[in-house]
């Protein structure tokens, strides 16, 4: 040991790294199979372990640890017992797929499909809708070994989802029954106004039923479009078609105005909030894909999603057990997670407590109830995964913003959609804060409210692929950020976002929404289409939105305002943020000057932004701009210059293939302009296959 490190000290960081891979790294491989024996020494594909608890065990044992160890997951189902806590490794450890196999490793319980029968209790019969007398099956769970079935708790707004047992068929989810089916009626009246518990409604008389549920709940958009939650009830008055709450909602209750035939462009801002729907109720399930479990019978009753409505020996049912399914802690590690799939986790499928160095790469995360990856943390790379059926997708931050250290974190070349399963607007597909994370090359589609959000600095979002966001919501972004004037050095280039339309009634859905007084991005080189508004700057400073093709808005290509002039509500939580920060700093006046300098201005004014060199196609009589207040058409708030307005197509080389490389006239602007070629579709989104190697060589 002597020689050992006086070699080291002369040597040094060369020396330590050519030991590290060379002496002390020897390669060890662990073999873990369903149909293993954790009394098996783990060595061989032929002597594999059964369990990942024990893994951990052998990982931190004389032999293994320090050394770079290979978890080969061997294929089939590995149901995890308790969440796996991993705390402290030392050197590189990689969980992955044995030779890409199809390896699943669950927080659930696989439960027999001939442990299901018909229902046959006359009165459970009666409770039932008569359509789904004969097709709704039933399961014993203490016969099936399941006694853990949970707690309905609330989610919505502003909580992540944990959810009580679920259950998954064929790696499907399942959803609660209600009423009406993915649809929504409105608050008649509020009887004790809005800070009250008691909603009246129409429901065709079908309330008589719900007097007998055990544990009926609401879910609904109470007050604002922006803000779902879900609620338990008191109790059901038929009579008076009055549901009494048990608890007050966040923003308190109004009346509806939600037309539930029409689920497209519904408009006016004081008309938004005030509709829900029932939920947990067995009176209520009436279409396959819906369950309900009795909590005081412990039975669970269920309408199969499969294509014979029924299942059979060769279903995989599974009940989610557990609520996180993996727990990392440790500051130093060299960790990876490989081609499997992680699934049915009541809260997130990976939780990370302060980590450094934890790579995800072409991993499947579906059906959690909270996030597929969550916490703070540095050096984390979550690469080309398949993300889906989940509450949250990716929500991670780190770095320090005081000294503007990066976190080295990167979330590149996922496939993320169907977030936001239970509880829409806590959800989005990617949440980043701290310094610096890199999200390039994603593809995020379909999710209830934002697709994108970011806090902190110097984030890098490119090459994206964004649409279909805010599908069940209003006042919504498909990326967003807001509140907070020190969020600076953001940018956003490259990315295509399209398809961002209002179905719900509510304020503006936009393709990159700046909420609040939001300040200082850089907008650059997108391409936007279809969307209702492309891009919103909600009365904040020092936005640049240039070189951004903007093409067809179904409302107007940009929305300003000047919010803190007329509506100085946000002003308490900017100043703080703004005192919270070392915005006074050295570093940070020379990285952000106009932030340094912000209180010599008349910081509540929407100075300082630029919307130059954009390209904005509107058809005859549409706006392209519109200033949302009066007084805002001044350059030192909004300077606008340069832009090429168009109502030709012929301007495009495609737009209907959102290609809308320029032709014509626009080429020759373009030229004159220095105007780089529009990204295309090809260049934005994954560039390799995305999820474990057993679905893409399907
Ligand atoms: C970390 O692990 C990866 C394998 O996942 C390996 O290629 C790399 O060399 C390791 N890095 C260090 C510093 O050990
Ligand atoms: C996944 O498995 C396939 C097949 O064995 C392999 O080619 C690929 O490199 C693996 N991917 C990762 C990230 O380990
Ligand atoms: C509702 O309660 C809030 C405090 O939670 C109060 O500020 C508000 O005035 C109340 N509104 C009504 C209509 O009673
Ligand atoms: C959101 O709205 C879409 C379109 O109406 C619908 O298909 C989808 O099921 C809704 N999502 C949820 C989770 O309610
Ligand atoms: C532009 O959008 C409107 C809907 O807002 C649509 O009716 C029209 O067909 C679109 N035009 C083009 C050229 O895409
Ligand atoms: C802003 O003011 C200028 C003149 O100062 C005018 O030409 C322009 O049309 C105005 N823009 C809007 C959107 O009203």
């Amino acid at each position: 040991m002597m020689t050992f490190s006086l070699f080291r000290s002369v040597f040094g960081a060369w020396f330590l790294l050519w030991s590290v891979t060379c002496v002390w790294a020897a390669t060890v491989h662990i073999y873990v199979s369903p149909t293993g024996d954790d009394s098996n020494d783990g060595r061989s594909p032929s002597q594999p372990v059964q369990t990942l608890n024990h893994v951990l065990v052998m990982l931190a044992s004389d032999g293994i640890l320090g050394n770079a160890v290979f978890v080969e997951l061997m294929q089939g189902y590995n149901d995890l017992s308790s969440t796996l806590h991993i705390q402290s490794t030392s050197g590189t450890v990689v969980f992955r797929a044995y030779q890409g196999q199809e390896v699943h490793v669950t927080g659930g319980r696989r439960i027999a499909s001939s442990q299901f029968h018909h229902v046959t209790d006359p009165q459970t019969l009666q409770r039932l809708p008569a359509e789904s007398r004969d097709t709704v099956l039933e399961l014993d769970l203490t016969a099936a070994g399941i006694t853990d079935l949970g707690t309905l708790t609330s989610y919505g707004f502003g909580i992540t989802t944990t959810t009580p047992l679920e259950i998954f068929i064929n790696g499907n989810p399942l959803r609660l029954a209600e009423w009406p089916n993915n649809n929504f009626i409105n608050v008649k009246s509020v009887p004790d106004g809005r800070n009250g518990t008691r909603v009246t409604y129409d429901a065709g008389g079908r309330d008589v039923n719900w007097v007998k549920e055990t544990e009926p709940w609401v879910y609904g958009w109470w007050y604002w479009s922006w803000a779902d939650r879900a609620v338990p009830v008191s109790h059901v008055d038929p009579n008076t078609h009055t549901i009494y709450l048990k608890e007050r909602t966040k923003y308190g209750l109004r009346i509806g105005h939600f037309d539930p035939t029409k689920r497209s462009h519904q408009v006016g801002n004081s008309e938004q909030g005030g509709y829900f729907r029932v939920i947990n109720m067995l009176c209520e399930l009436d279409q396959p894909g819906e369950y309900y479990i009795d909590r005081i019978t412990k039975k669970l009753y269920v309408w199969p999603n499969t294509p014979q409505q029924t299942l059979t020996s060769s279903d995989i049912v599974y009940a989610s057990m557990i609520d996180d399914c993996f727990l990392i802690e440790s500051k130093a590690l060299n960790l990876s997670f490989a081609n499997f799939t992680v699934e049915a986790c009541r809260h997130n499928a990976f939780d990370l407590n302060n980590v450094n160095g934890v790579t995800f790469q072409n991993m499947e995360i579906k059906n959690t109830g909270g996030n597929a990856i969550h916490g703070g943390s540095q050096a984390i790379s979550v690469l080309a995964c398949d993300i889906h059926d989940v509450g949250g997708g990716v929500h991670i931050s780190g770095g320090d913003r005081t000294n503007l250290v990066w976190s080295e974190n990167v979330i590149s070349d996922n496939h993320i959609w169907l977030h936001a399963r239970i509880g829409a607007t806590a959800n989005s597909a990617v949440a980043i804060g701290g310094v610096h994370t890199t999200v390039s090359h994603n593809h995020l589609h379909h999710g209830q409210y934002h697709g994108l959000i970011w806090a902190g600095n110097d984030h890098v979002i490119e090459y994206n692929h964004i649409h279909h966001m805010c599908w069940n919501s209003s006042d919504c972004g498909a990326m967003s950020t807001g509140r907070d004037w020190t969020f600076r050095g953001n940018i956003i280039r490259n990315n295509h976002i399209h398809d961002v339309q209002r179905h719900f009634p509510g304020a503006d859905v936009r393709g990159i929404m700046l909420d609040d007084q939001y300040s200082s991005v850089l907008i650059e080189s997108n391409v936007m289409y279809t969307n209702d508004v492309h891009t919103n700057i909600g009365g904040g400073r020092d936005n640049i939105i240039s070189y951004n093709v903007m093409y067809n808005s179904s409302e107007v290509e940009v929305d300003v305002d000047g919010r803190g002039l007329s509506n100085p509500g946000n002003m308490d939580t900017l100043y703080k943020s703004l005192q919270a920060s070392p915005y006074r700093s050295a570093l940070w006046k020379s990285r952000y000057p106009k932030l340094y300098s912000i209180m010599d201005h008349d910081p509540k004014a929407p100075e300082g932004n630029q919307i130059y060199t954009n390209i904005f196609y509107q058809e005859q009589g549409k706006k392209d701009m519109n200033y949302h207040g009066s007084g805002l058409n001044r350059s030192d708030y909004f300077d606008i210059h340069d832009n090429y307005l168009t109502s030709q197509s012929a301007d495009f080389q495609s737009p209907e293939n959102a290609d809308f490389r320029l032709r014509g006239e626009a080429a020759q602007w373009a030229s004159k302009m220095n105007f780089p070629q529009p990204v295309t579709l090809d260049e934005v989104g994954p560039r390799i296959p995305t999820g474990p190697y057993f679905l893409w060589k399907m």
